[in-house]
């Protein structure tokens, strides 16, 4: 049985392609979630994409995937600045995960500096595009495979 990684795009993740091209890119959420199986194709592993602008709804996938995946890839959006919700889901279900964004934070509003996530994350790569979640999917599977 292969390992599995669930991939989370949370709000406004499905406007990418539209949204903000100079911040995005011109990517959209298809070209992201094909960019994450592909990754986890290529290190034997199966890839679930989900994507919500909802938080109750990621908290759901999250907490679903204690059943029958091994990490987890999350872009929470916004919610990664205010939601401790899922920061929670995240520490209950105890998978390792990676934090992914498309854009610097760092680099842009002050408000998007913090993030309720990243002190539980196994990593956290922004400012890599899209790239970002091949290299997310890569380093988790190194994670599990050790
Ligand atoms: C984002 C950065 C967040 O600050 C923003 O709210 C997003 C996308 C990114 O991928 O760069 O929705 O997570």
């Amino acid at each position: 049985m292969h390992k599995r990684v669930l991939v989370v795009n949370g709000p406004n993740l499905n406007l990418l392609g539209t949204r903000r091209p100079e911040v995005y890119g011109t990517d959209t959420l298809a070209d992201v979630e094909r960019v994450a199986t592909d990754a986890a194709r290529d290190v034997g592993f199966d890839a679930r994409c989900v994507q919500s602008n909802s938080e109750g709804a990621l908290i759901d996938a999250i907490h679903a995937a204690r059943h029958d995946c091994d990490g987890i890839v999350i872009n929470a959006g916004a919610y990664t600045h205010t939601s401790i919700a899922i920061r929670d889901a995240l520490e209950g279900v105890a998978l390792p995960f990676a934090e992914v964004h498309i854009s610097n934070v760092y680099a842009r509003e002050p408000f998007r500096h913090h993030s309720h996530l990243s002190a539980l994350a196994a990593c956290v790569i922004a400012g890599a595009g899209i790239q970002g979640y091949d290299f997310a999917v890569r380093r988790l599977a190194a994670l599990l495979a050790a």
